[in-house]
């Protein structure tokens, strides 16, 4: 994380509607050429897949979105030019896939990473941008805390 100035709010996401809305605002804040680390926590079923397909959506990539659990990624063309990876650790284990797997490269280039179960990569990942820790309540309905630089938190807010 960038120490210079963190912000934090909350989000309520009722439904996937609203998940939807702060993934538009958010696309919005990203482009013209979408460059962040935004990490996904939550637990199972909280809903990290779906709104990673409503942010690379908002930003309008079209076609399949694969949930990346059994290749860790899948990459995307942004119409807007650049790339979008879209990450799953949680079946990663081995430190040496870090390197065979050419993330490396991937995080030392511009585009957007959006990273779910991205406690299971400490220590490989650079400092994010963003962080959404999304809380999955008992009606169903989640609540998000977003943290990160002033520009993208306060595009959720
Ligand atoms: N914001 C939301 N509001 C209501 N339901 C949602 C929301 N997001 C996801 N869901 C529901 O929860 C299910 C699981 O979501 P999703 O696969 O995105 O979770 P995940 O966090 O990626 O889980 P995993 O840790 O297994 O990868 C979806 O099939 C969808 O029906
Ligand atoms: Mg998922």
């Amino acid at each position: 994380m960038h120490l210079a100035a963190i912000l934090e709010t909350e989000l309520p996401w009722p439904d996937e509607a609203a998940a939807q809305s702060s993934a538009e605002k958010l696309a919005a804040a990203l482009l013209p050429s979408p460059n962040a680390l935004i990490e996904l926590h939550g637990p199972l079923g909280a809903g990290k897949t779906t709104f990673t397909r409503l942010l690379l959506r908002a930003l309008g990539v079209q076609g399949r979105i694969k949930s990346p659990s059994y290749a860790v990624m899948e990459s995307y063309e942004l119409p807007s030019g650049g790339v979008a990876s879209h990450f799953d650790f949680y079946r990663f284990g081995d430190p040496r896939e870090w390197e065979d797997a050419g993330f490396r490269d991937v995080f030392a280039a511009p585009g957007l990473k959006v990273c779910e179960w991205p406690e299971k990569a400490a220590g490989q990942l650079p400092p994010p941008d963003l962080q959404l820790f999304i809380e999955l309540l008992p009606d169903d309905s989640r609540r998000v805390r977003a943290v990160g630089v002033p520009r993208l938190v306060e595009a959720l807010s």
